[in-house]
């Protein structure tokens, strides 16, 4: 059984990132600049905003933050978007969701400039995805994606079976997946019967946000479980997946935490640095 160690991999990423960006400063460049936006007061997103705004500072990336009140008007919040987009020391913008109640969501991921969209969330960024042409990518599917080619597992002609349907997730994953030539099945809340469909994937990826509801009778013998949840449970932190009881069935899966978490947070300096290097043409 193989672990696919996303800890690991996303530690290697960032020392080589970290190395690219002083090579550009030392060549006279400003370095990268992510603006992180967070509203209101969940907590689980202020915990993704810290590890955010760390892994910035360890490669070099300058994060500013705004943190906003829940009682913001919606106004505010675009035109504090307006005026990153046109600063000039700014190469991402990063809104993190869930917005507060009340905030109208896709009207503020609209506005974002399409070349500092470091979560890949503009439609002409899901557009470009959809199309299989370049542009900037969302960061857990992208994450996930490295991580298999970290380990040499290649999708192209598998069954990849993905659990859940968001648009942050499960169907930009989906689109990757066909993209690279995975035959997908997409499983949502009215999928008549999962197991029958889940058993089939040589591949399954779940982005569900249930602890443990995929249990070891789902998946195939020698298949590869990527999971994508994490749920704060009294236990600690769990997956989606029974990883105890599949450990012994698979070829592969990523543990939670330490699988596609990392991933994600290193796909997002990767995308911040794509979009500096498109923002001063290097
Ligand atoms: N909330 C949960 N995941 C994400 C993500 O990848 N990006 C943003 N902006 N918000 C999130």
């Amino acid at each position: 059984m193989i672990l696919l160690d996303g800890k690991k991999t996303a530690l290697a990423i960032r020392q080589k990132l970290k190395k690219e960006i002083t090579q550009y400063q030392h060549k006279g460049h400003r370095a990268p600049g992510l603006a992180v936006i967070l509203v209101g007061d969940d907590p689980a997103s202020h915990i993704y905003v810290r590890n955010k705004e760390q892994a910035c500072a360890e490669v070099g990336i300058v994060s500013r933050s705004y943190r906003l009140d829940s009682s913001t008007p919606q106004d505010e919040l675009e035109n504090l978007i307006k005026s990153l987009n046109d600063d000039p020391e700014i190469d991402g913008i990063l809104l993190q969701l869930p917005l507060p109640a009340g905030f109208h969501t896709q009207r503020c991921l609209d506005l974002i400039s399409p070349s500092k969209d470091v979560d890949g969330f503009h439609p002409d960024n899901v557009g470009r995805l959809a199309l299989n042409l370049p542009g900037l990518r969302s960061c857990t599917p992208a994450g996930v994606m490295s991580l298999l080619k970290q380990y040499n597992l290649s999708v192209r002609g598998k069954k990849a079976v993905v659990i859940g349907c968001s648009n942050i997730v499960g169907k930009p994953l989906s689109l990757l997946l066909l993209n690279a030539e995975a035959t997908v099945t997409v499983c949502h809340a009215a999928t008549y019967d999962l197991k029958a469909e889940v058993i089939q994937g040589d591949f399954v990826f779940v982005a569900i946000g249930q602890p443990k509801f995929i249990s070891a009778d789902m998946i195939k013998e020698g298949a590869v479980v990527v999971d994508i949840g994490i749920n704060r449970t009294e236990n600690g932190i769990v997956g989606d997946c029974d990883f105890e009881a599949l450990t012994s069935k698979v070829k592969a899966i990523t543990p939670v935490p330490g699988g596609v978490g990392p991933m994600t947070i290193a796909q997002l300096l990767l995308n911040t640095v794509s979009a500096y290097k498109i923002q001063l043409g290097i």
